[in-house]
């Protein structure tokens, strides 16, 4: 195959309006792919629970907020989201203060270019909650949704909500996304260029500090919105993709992901002549997997927030299969994987048909090195629960 021309250069000015989960309901799609996100979010549920026994009951009269920050397009969002609702019904109820509980409104917040579509399809119908019938009766009717929900477009590095207007803020597996590329990782004249690479894994001193400087600006940004939009006593609760090493430069499972069979597949594009070494050079996957020590100094550089949580917890291997002795199914589940997260990324800067090439190559690659991903790939997440302060 010839090399194609140069496609969309993932560039910082259009990640924003570029970047998204695998839309749809296909194989590769975020909506097929994000089993092992739903066992890890359910293997957490009490540290949510918990972060949800400190919110402030307000009165009933006045509309109980939900939001969840990068929503994605899969039943995920609306699994968590039918928790938080649930949890908060039950402390309601059994308050001593009030006795019924307020009408819920739920927010799925992501970037614009999320398939808002398909999420909103997955949607269970609307209880016949008018207020004349009671919580208990609307609750009774199964596989329907006790709250009003609606999505709301933007990155959540920027203000999304009017001020004291929230309740409860939740975000799974999404703040490890950067904002953008940092421009000295892509400038070839700078000693931060990531030659070679395709993720900050393995890669250089000041390359892994600029993505680390660039996660802390983001998560700055993150919290500063925040905190103008949460009501005084809510919450928020926060899982992102996290490492164990102090060295951000070895990214745990995120680096096994995007640093090994990702990256030997953009190396044989290399070597097969389908594409430039600058070509691979200028495409930076923007994930950055925090330490706890990354995370904990910028929320007390913030200051608005208190920490009631902070943890690293283990959650478990990102690839669910039926017959882990077939190496086929691994192997395909790694590329499904990787594919349903920075597909997107990868056509838009290759296009189609070279994206195609590249995830048989990380499928390929990972059939052959099926037992050792099974035995080595496990992601941790940082996980915090924060008050304002
Ligand atoms: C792996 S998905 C997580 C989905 C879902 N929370 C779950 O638990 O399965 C990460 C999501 O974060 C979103 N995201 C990344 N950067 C974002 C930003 N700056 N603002 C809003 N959403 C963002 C992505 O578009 C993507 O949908």
């Amino acid at each position: 195959m010839a090399p194609l021309g140069d496609n969309v250069v993932v560039s910082n000015v259009n990640l924003e309006k570029l970047l998204s989960m695998k839309g749809g309901k296909g194989e590769g799609s975020y909506a097929n792919n994000s089993q092992a996100q739903a066992l890890h979010a359910r293997s957490m549920l009490h540290l949510l629970e918990e972060s949800l026994d400190s919110v402030h009951l307000n009165s009933p009269e006045v509309p109980f907020v939900v939001v969840d920050l990068g929503c994605s397009c899969s039943n995920n969002s609306i699994y968590i989201v039918d928790v938080i609702i649930k949890h908060m019904i039950k402390r309601y109820e059994s308050s001593d203060r009030w006795d019924q509980p307020p009408e819920f409104s739920a927010f799925f917040s992501d970037l614009p270019s999320n398939d808002f579509n398909t999420l909103f399809q997955l949607l269970p119908p609307l209880a016949n909650y008018n207020g004349g019938s009671s919580m208990e009766e609307c609750l009774a009717s199964n596989g329907h949704r006790s709250y009003f929900a609606a999505g709301v477009p933007g990155s959540f590095y920027r203000r999304l909500f009017p001020a004291r207007s929230i309740d409860v803020f939740h975000s799974a597996f999404s703040l490890h996304w950067l904002s953008q590329m940092p421009e000295t990782v892509l400038d070839r004249r700078s000693t931060a260029y990531n030659k070679g690479r395709v993720f900050i894994h393995g890669a250089g001193e000041s390359t892994a500090s600029a993505y680390r400087k660039q996660f802390q600006t983001d998560l700055a940004a993150f919290l500063r919105a925040r905190s103008i939009e949460m009501k005084r006593g809510g919450s928020m609760f926060l899982v992102c993709l996290g490492r164990t090493s102090v060295d951000p430069s070895d990214q745990g499972g995120a680096g096994l992901l995007f640093g090994t069979h990702f990256q030997d597949a953009w190396d044989d594009l290399v070597q097969e002549g389908l594409i430039s070494s600058e070509k691979r050079d200028n495409f930076n996957i923007p994930v950055y997997a925090p330490s706890l020590q990354d995370f904990k100094e910028v929320v007390e550089a913030d200051g608005s927030f208190t920490i009631n949580k902070l943890e690293v917890f283990k959650g478990g291997s990102p690839l669910v299969v039926s017959r882990p002795d077939d190496a086929t199914e691994v192997g395909r589940a790694l590329a499904n994987s990787c594919r349903s997260v920075s597909g997107v990324l990868v056509d838009a800067h290759i296009g189609d048909k070279l994206s195609e090439e590249l995830f048989l190559r990380v499928e390929r690659r990972a059939t052959s090195h099926a037992k050792e991903l099974l035995e080595q790939l496990q992601f941790f997440h940082i996980v915090a629960s924060l008050s304002l302060a």
